[in-house]
């Protein structure tokens, strides 16, 4: 377990977890461990990027180890690129797949996965949604955090109502992903996301946050308006938001 923790209440409901940069994993995979102690087939809502490759380190060696059985977790998806079909690489089903569920051993029909075809793909939001319910709704959902304020693909101007839908990416989002792949000319323009409503449904939530470049956003999504400007604040609404953030991201945090 995390050592050297300094846990604080930011506000009603939120509480926030600071971690120096080499337990940011191990803080992140304890959210999980907790989840999974208190019942084993719990619904886990997964992110992609850079943020989280270091809780993805982490659950792997505790199960390596035997530390922790992952074999009952029903895992969700946050978001992906539409049009990321089949096998294409610039997908982020693929992406966990190669960074967490493939070594894990968890196969790909037990991934409830985010529709991608864009054709049929507002009735296929909807099944998602169905999906989510049908496994008695989510039970931890973890986030990262856009430099823009966006959680999932939920970019500024998000309602706190928003479902499972198609969403134009903004020139942030794209620059920032394109690290991700090896031709960034080919990064999709459009995500297919969960909303702010679906998100903000889940019976937990981890926001987990690192870097310097992530102070001012964190900053403000915890301590500004509450706004849809800023999708991050609207998880304030809700009083279970659980935030890790290393040192750097919680500097501005005062
Ligand atoms: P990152 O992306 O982890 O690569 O910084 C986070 C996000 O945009 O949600």
């Amino acid at each position: 377990m995390t050592t050297g923790v300094l846990t604080r209440q930011l506000a009603p409901g939120v509480e926030a977890q600071i971690v120096s940069s080499a337990d940011f994993g191990s803080a992140a995979a304890d959210l999980v461990q907790n989840q999974l102690s208190a019942k084993p087939n719990a619904v886990i809502g997964f992110p992609t990027g850079n943020t989280p490759l270091p809780l993805y380190h982490e659950l792997l060696r505790r199960q390596k180890a035997g530390q922790i059985d992952l074999s009952r977790l029903q895992p969700v998806m946050l978001d992906d690129y539409l049009g990321a079909v089949g096998d294409n690489p610039i997908s982020f089903f693929n992406w966990l797949r190669r960074e967490f569920f493939d070594p894990a051993g968890i196969v790909a029909s037990r991934i409830w996965r985010m529709p991608t075809d864009p054709d049929g793909i507002d009735q296929a939001c909807r099944r998602y949604e169905r999906g989510l319910m049908e496994r008695g709704g989510v039970d931890l959902q973890l986030l990262g955090l856009g430099l823009n304020g966006h959680i999932g693909f939920n970019e500024p101007g998000s309602p706190a109502e928003s479902r499972t839908r198609v969403i134009k990416l903004t020139e942030t989002t794209t620059a920032a992903n394109a690290v991700y792949w090896p031709d960034a000319s080919k990064v999709p323009h459009s995500g297919v996301t969960m909303g702010v409503g679906t998100i903000l449904e889940a019976r937990s939530i981890g926001l987990l946050v690192n870097g310097a470049a992530k102070a001012g956003i964190l900053r403000t999504a915890l301590f500004g308006p509450m706004t849809p400007a800023v999708p991050a604040s609207l998880l304030r609404k809700v009083h279970k938001i659980h935030v890790i953030a290393d040192e750097a991201a919680a500097s501005k945090l005062g």
